[in-house]
């Protein structure tokens, strides 16, 4: 967290923290949103750096901008946080890859480590996107006063745990083989989550989507009732009303 020390005041005397990515990277800048706020009372807004650099987006001198890159070569957040400096605002960039080009165009930083980046599914870049971007806010809630040392402990401990947690996970093969086996030919999947694990279903569709190529959205769980789960009432009040011939017949 050297990067966030050169620069510390600027972060606590932010007014506003806009966070700019793509893929992953912006569903790990959601988990950050929800920490940032949570834990640093900053509020926080996550861009898709590829639509946020075609737009005239309000920026003052007092926003800090994060750029949050596993590759650090994403034309579309370097072209956002490009735009951000010429406005004024100070530019932390989370990269991997360290001197990629977003590493560079940056003020201050830090890297994730997380090792080189082998599969497409970017899986161990997010976790390292988390943990830092944790940190972060960590740091952050400490020097604003904003996180009592007892809260910060704990989250310290937790930190600590999740090697463990993660070797236990990695262990669970034959139950992940089973739950393969059981959906391999289901054409839809939704991911469902609340508050952090929100982004982490956004995250999950998306990874499904890519190495599958099966059609997987991520919801947010307490959204169902206002679309899917009254539409397929509907669906099925439908087909319920259609006479018995219709519905035995094989589609
Ligand atoms: C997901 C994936 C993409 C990238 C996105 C941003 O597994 O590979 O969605 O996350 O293209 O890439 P970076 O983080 O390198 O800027």
């Amino acid at each position: 967290m050297a990067g966030f020390r050169a620069y510390e005041q600027k972060f606590v005397n932010a007014q506003r923290i806009i966070i700019v990515a793509c893929g992953t990277s912006w569903h790990a800048g959601l988990v950050a949103e929800y920490l940032i706020e949570d834990l640093a009372r900053i509020p926080v807004e996550v861009e898709y750096a590829s639509e946020f650099r075609y737009r005239n987006p309000v920026i003052s001198e007092r926003d800090i901008v994060i750029a949050i890159s596993q590759s650090g070569e994403t034309a579309d957040t370097l072209a956002a946080l490009e735009l951000a400096k010429s406005k004024g605002a100070t530019i932390f960039g989370i990269c991997n890859v360290v001197g990629s080009s977003i590493a560079r165009a940056t003020d201050a930083g830090a890297y994730t480590h997380a090792g080189p980046e082998i599969g497409v599914a970017s899986t161990k870049a997010f976790t390292a996107q988390v943990t830092v971007l944790t940190l972060l806010a960590m740091c952050m809630g400490q020097r604003r006063g904003t996180l009592s040392d007892t809260k910060l402990r704990e989250l310290v401990t937790e930190l600590h745990n999740i090697p463990a947690k993660v070797e236990k996970a990695l262990k669970l093969d034959a139950e992940i083989q089973l739950i393969a086996e059981t959906f391999k030919d289901v054409p839809n999947f939704l991911y469902l989550g609340r508050g952090y694990n929100f982004p982490v279903a956004l995250e999950g569709a998306l990874k499904l989507k890519e190495i599958s190529y099966i059609h997987a959205e991520g919801y947010p769980a307490a959204e169902m009732k206002h679309g899917p789960l009254p539409s397929s009432m509907r669906a099925c009040r439908w087909w319920l009303s259609l006479p018995r011939i219709a519905r035995t017949r094989r589609w």
